[in-house]
């Protein structure tokens, strides 16, 4: 009995195994819990005897178990800690890395130079009131301008906003002294436009607004100047072009001179010299009025750049759908520009 279960001591070779050996051969329904039950039958001279030789056969079959059982535990240890080893010598898997978006870059771009000539980066909701969106913008319900901006409607007084011009009311709603503003606001606007090369029906703007004491179209056209050489080059020109929107008068649309052509012609700005990006004007004295200032005494300009056009023209982008797309080998092309 013993050899076996010194043996079977011997052969295990997990902690587990050897606590199957323990259990069989010491537990309660062990061969030695049963000789020491049986002793009872024994004579009173055999006893004795009986009892001394399970006792050294279970001492002894305890001491290999204890001394099995450290060299297991040490054995695991050792197991462990190589598994847990670090080859510092082999080389580091890459790490994928996401970069910036070419429109966040850009609109990033801009804020800083508008930043840098003192304007303050505002915001306002994509999910809008139609006050907002056009009453207070001096587009009354029924205004036929209203069509000019196809618009997805939520409710009846709600609509996805169709431009950042919301922040402009906003803003002059929300300034109480009815004081000086120079604000930007970069935003998503949405319309109810069919997609192609050069139209999303979400898109982005940055709105500019200005007001102050005597603000002319000097100024407007001085800082879009500005805005056109530091964005494209020094060699940039800016054309300002009559137009019409209800929230400005005069109102103007704003050309940059082709780079591709160096304003001569060519297919990009469809042989005109000339690339419209933007709207702009005088705020209108209704609107103004409209929002608590008093149009007597102050005056403002606004604009809205269209942030894929700038971002088109900027990086030679034949398609305003790559922008929302999202194929990584469009975009991995701008993580160069970071
Ligand atoms: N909100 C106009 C548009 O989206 C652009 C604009 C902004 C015009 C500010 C004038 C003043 O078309």
């Amino acid at each position: 009995l013993k050899q076996e279960a010194l043996a079977s001591i011997e052969q295990s070779t997990t902690l587990k195994e050897l606590n199957d050996v323990r259990v069989a051969y010491l537990g309660k329904k062990g061969p030695i819990t049963e000789v020491l039950r049986g002793m009872g039958k024994l004579s009173a001279e055999e006893r004795p005897k009986m009892g001394a030789l399970v006792n050294v056969v279970r001492e002894e079959i305890t001491e290999k178990l204890e001394a099995k059982k450290e060299l297991l535990e040490e054995e695991e240890v050792k197991a462990q800690l190589a598994s847990e080893s670090i080859d510092v010598t082999l080389p580091g898997r890459p790490v994928s890395k996401g970069s910036r978006h070419p429109l966040t870059q850009i609109v990033e771009e801009m804020e800083d130079l508008f930043i840098g000539m003192g304007y303050s980066v505002m915001e306002g909701p994509e999910v809008e009131k139609d006050y907002y969106n056009f009453e207070a913008l001096n587009l009354p319900k029924g205004h036929p301008a209203r069509d000019m901006q196809d618009s997805f409607y939520i409710s009846d007084d709600l609509l996805m906003r169709t431009h950042t011009s919301t922040v402009q009311a906003r803003t002059m709603e929300g300034n109480v002294e009815k004081g000086p503003i120079k604000i930007i606001c970069p935003g998503k606007v949405y319309r109810r436009d069919s997609d192609d090369a050069t139209h999303s029906h979400q898109f982005m703007q940055i709105e500019g607004l200005v007001i102050g004491k005597d603000i002319s179209m000097a100024n407007l056209k001085g800082t879009l100047e500005v805005f056109a050489k530091k964005m494209f080059g020094e060699e940039r020109e800016i054309r300002l072009r009559p137009s019409f929107f209800p929230f400005t008068e005069p109102s103007v649309e704003i050309d940059i001179s082709c780079k591709m052509c160096n304003g001569k012609g060519c297919s990009v700005c469809k042989n005109t010299g000339w690339i419209e990006v933007l709207g702009g004007g005088m705020v209108h004295p209704n609107v103004l009025e409209m929002n608590g200032y008093n149009a007597k005494e102050l005056s403002g300009f606004a604009f809205g750049i269209g942030v894929e056009r700038i971002a088109m023209l900027r990086y030679g982008v034949d398609d305003i759908r790559h922008f929302y797309t999202n194929d990584s080998r469009f975009l991995q092309q701008f993580s160069v520009h970071e």
